[in-house]
C-alpha cells in the first residue's frame, strides 16, 4: 500500500497527468479498517437480472486512473507506476480511453449532462466530516461493449427513446419510456452521484469505461440493480446495445490519507 500511495504525477505546471488509485474495499479495509466506508464491498459476484442478463464480477485489488492531454505522459507515468509496483504486483488488465467529439461517448450522446456541478459535486461524491474515510470517495468501473451496428441500425427518435434525452441537445424527452437509461438511473430515486463514460478501444471493438464516483455505495448498486431489472422486471434498453465485461468498486482514499501511507 505504501508503494501505491508514493507513486506521484510529474511535477509540471502543464501538460501533466492526473492520478487517481483506488484499493478494493476488503484489503483497504484489513490494513486502515477505522478509514473504511461502514458497509462497504468488492463487486464480489455477478449481478444477474431476472431473465439471466450479467454485470460479471472482475473486482481487482487496485486501480490506477490516469489522465493527461497527451497519450505520451499518460504512457511513461504509467509505466513507470508498474515498474515502481512491480515487487508487489503485476496489471490485470489495462484499458486506453480518448475523447469522442467533445463531450459524447460512443453512443453519440452527450454524457454527464446530469452530473452535479463541480461546486456541487463534493457533496454528492465525498465521504463528509465525521464519517469513516473522510474525504475519500466509493468508485465504480466498469468497462462496456457496444454493439456498435446494432445501435447505428437504430433511428435517431429510437435512440433517443432507449437513452431517455435528445441527441443533439441532450435535452429530457418529455415522457422519459420506463425502460429508458435516465429512467432505470434516475437520480431523484437513487440519489446523485458523479460521473464519465469515456470511449475506449480500436475502430473494430469499442465501447464505453463507465466511472462512477458517490459518497456512499448503495446509489451505485442500486443504479446497476434498476439497470439490470432487479427491482421490477423491467431492463435498462440500453443494455441490449452494450454488455459490461467488467466490473468492480474500489474505495479512493482522500490525499491527506494518502500522503500519511506515502511517507512509510
Ligand atoms: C454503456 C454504458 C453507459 C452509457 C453509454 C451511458 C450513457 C449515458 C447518457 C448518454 C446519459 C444521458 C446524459 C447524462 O446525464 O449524462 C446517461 C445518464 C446517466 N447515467 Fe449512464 N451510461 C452508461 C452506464 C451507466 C451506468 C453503469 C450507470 C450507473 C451505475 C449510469 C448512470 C447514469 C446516471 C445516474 C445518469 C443520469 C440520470 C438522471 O437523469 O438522473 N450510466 N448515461
Amino acid at each position: 500500500m505504501g508503494t501505491v500511495a508514493a507513486l506521484r504525477e510529474p511535477r509540471t505546471t502543464m501538460g501533466g497527468v492526473n492520478l487517481v488509485v483506488g484499493f478494493r474495499p476488503e484489503l483497504w479495509s484489513r490494513i486502515v479498517p477505522e478509514e473504511t466506508p461502514v458497509g462497504l464491498t468488492g463487486f464480489n459476484r455477478d449481478l444477474v437480472g431476472p431473465d439471466g442478463y450479467t454485470m460479471p464480477a472482475t473486482q481487482h485489488d487496485v486501480v490506477l486512473w490516469l489522465s493527461g492531454s497527451a497519450y505520451d505522459v499518460v504512457f511513461d507515468m504509467a509505466r513507470e507506476a508498474i515498474a515502481a509496483l512491480e515487487a508487489s504486483g503485476s496489471v490485470a488488465e489495462e484499458s486506453s480511453s480518448w475523447p469522442y467529439r467533445h463531450d459524447r461517448d460512443l453512443t453519440g450522446f452527450i454524457d454527464g449532462t446530469e452530473n452535479p456541478s463541480l461546486i456541487e459535486a463534493p457533496e454528492f461524491a465525498l465521504i463528509p466530516e465525521g464519517a469513516p474515510g473522510v474525504g475519500g470517495t466509493i468508485l465504480l468501473v466498469q468497462k462496456w461493449s457496444h454493439d456498435a451496428s446494432a445501435w447505428e441500425a437504430l433511428p435517431v427518435a429510437r435512440q433517443e427513446q432507449v437513452i431517455g434525452r435528445s441527441k443533439d441537445e441532450s435535452v429530457e424527452l418529455d415522457a422519459k419510456p420506463a425502460e429508458s437509461h435516465v429512467a432505470r438511473t434516475d437520480q431523484d430515486e437513487f440519489g446523485k452521484i458523479f460521473r464519465r463514460n469515456m470511449p475506449y478501444g480500436t475502430v473494430t471493438d469499442h465501447g464505453t469505461m463507465f466511472v462512477g464516483f458517490s459518497a456512499q455505495q448503495r446509489p451505485l448498486t442500486a443504479m446497476l440493480e434498476n439497470m439490470a431489472g432487479l427491482t421490477d422486471g423491467i431492463r435498462d434498453e440500453l443494455t441490449v446495445y452494450t454488455t459490461p465485461v467488467t466490473g468492480a468498486y474500489y474505495f479512493v482514499p482522500s490525499t491527506q490519507s494518502l500522503r500519511r501511507w506515502g511517507a512509510i
